[in-house]
C-alpha cells in the first residue's frame, strides 16, 4: 500500500513536468490522442504479462481464463467499459490542460478531484466523512481558486489560460467519478484486479483510437503518420502515464481513492520545486497562499 502510494507521487512528478514540457519544446508536435492508444496499449500487454506471470507462464491457462473472463463475460467488459470510456476522456483532457496551463496551475487545479471523489464515494459507495473532512474540503476548492486567479493574472502568450482549466476542472470530475466506479466494481467481486485491467484494456484501446478521430487528430495522423513526432521525451511521457495507470489500479485495490489524491497533492510540491529549477517558475504570493491551503486541507482531512 505504502509502496504504492509512494511510487505515485514520483509518477506524479515526473509524469506532469515531462508531459508539459513535450507540449511546449520546439520541433515537430505529435498528436497527444496518439499518445493516449500507445499508453493503453503498453498498459495492456503489461496486464498481460502479470496475467501469464501469476500462472507461471503457462499460456493454455493463460488463454483459458481470458475465454472465460474477458470473451466469456460480455457484460463484466460492457460495465468496465464505463469507466475507459471516462478515462479516454481524461487522458487526452490531461494533454490538452497541460498544453495551456504551467506544471504547479495544473497540479493545483487537478486537485478538486480530491473533492469530486470525496462526493462519489459518499454518494456511490455509502462513505461517510466527518465535519472537519468536508471543512478541509471547503479550504481545498478555495486554496485551488487561489491559485488559479494567480495563473490567469500571468498569462503567457500562446496559451488560453481560462480553456485549460475547465479542461484540468472537467478531469477531475471524471477521474473522480471513473476512480470511485472502479473501486466498487473492483472490491464487488473476487475477478482479480489484473483480469479486470485487461477486460477494461480491451475497450480503453478501442476507445483510444476512436478518440483520434474525436479529438481531431485523424487528418494530421492521416498525413504525416501515427508517429509523427515521437522523441525519446514523447516515449517517457507514454511509458510514465502507463506506469501511473497500473501503480493507480493497486492503489485503489490496497488503498482507496481518497488516499490517492493525497498523494497526488503532495506530489504538487515537488513537481513545483522541479518547475522553479527547470521551467524558471516565479510563485506568487497568491500561488504559494493557494498550494499551502490545498496541503494543509489534504493534512486535515
Ligand atoms: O488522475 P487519476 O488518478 O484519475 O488518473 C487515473 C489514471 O489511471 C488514468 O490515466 C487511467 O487511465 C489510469 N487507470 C488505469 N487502470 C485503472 C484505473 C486507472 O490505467 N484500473
Amino acid at each position: 500500500k505504502y509502496g504504492a502510494l509512494a511510487t505515485l507521487v514520483l509518477q506524479n512528478t515526473f509524469l506532469v513536468v515531462f508531459m508539459r514540457y513535450s507540449r511546449i519544446v520546439e520541433g515537430p508536435k505529435y498528436a497527444s490522442s496518439t499518445a493516449v492508444v500507445c499508453m493503453e496499449v503498453l498498459k495492456f500487454v503489461s496486464c498481460l504479462c502479470v496475467l501469464l506471470y501469476e500462472r507461471n507462464f503457462n499460456f493454455q491457462q493463460t488463454i483459458a481464463d481470458l475465454k472465460t473472463d474477458v470473451f466469456g463475460r460480455p457484460d463484466e467488459c460492457l460495465k468496465i467499459a464505463v469507466p475507459s470510456l471516462i478515462y479516454t476522456i481524461q487522458n487526452n483532457l490531461l494533454y490538452f490542460a497541460l498544453s495551456h496551463l504551467d506544471t504547479p496551475t495544473f497540479q493545483v487545479g487537478y486537485q478538486v478531484k480530491i473533492l469530486t471523489t470525496a462526493l462519489f464515494s459518499v454518494t456511490m459507495l455509502g462513505k461517510s466523512l466527518s465535519k472537519i473532512q468536508w471543512i478541509s474540503l471547503v479550504l481545498l476548492t478555495l486554496g485551488v481558486a487561489m491559485a488559479q486567479i494567480s495563473a490567469t493574472s500571468a498569462k503567457d502568450e500562446g496559451q488560453n489560460t481560462w480553456s485549460g482549466f475547465v479542461a484540468v476542472l472537467m478531469a477531475a470530475c471524471t477521474s473522480g467519478f471513473a476512480g470511485v466506479y472502479f473501486e466498487k466494481i473492483l472490491k464487488g467481486s473476487t475477478t482479480s484486479l489484473w483480469m479486470r485491467n485487461v477486460q477494461m484494456g480491451c475497450s480503453s484501446v478501442l476507445l483510444g483510437v476512436v478518440s483520434i478521430y474525436w479529438s481531431g487528430d485523424g487528418e494530421s495522423v492521416m498525413s504525416n503518420g501515427f508517429f509523427y513526432g515521437y522523441s525519446p521525451l514523447v516515449w517517457t511521457v507514454v511509458i510514465l502515464q502507463a506506469i501511473g495507470g497500473l501503480v493507480v489500479a493497486v492503489v485503489v485495490k490496497y488503498a482507496d481513492n481518497i488516499l490517492k489524491g493525497f498523494a497526488a497533492s503532495f506530489s504538487i510540491i515537488t513537481s513545483c520545486i522541479l518547475c522553479i529549477f527547470f521551467f524558471d517558475f516565479k510563485p506568487t504570493f497568491l500561488f504559494v497562499t493557494g498550494a499551502v491551503l490545498v496541503n494543509y486541507s489534504m493534512y486535515l482531512y
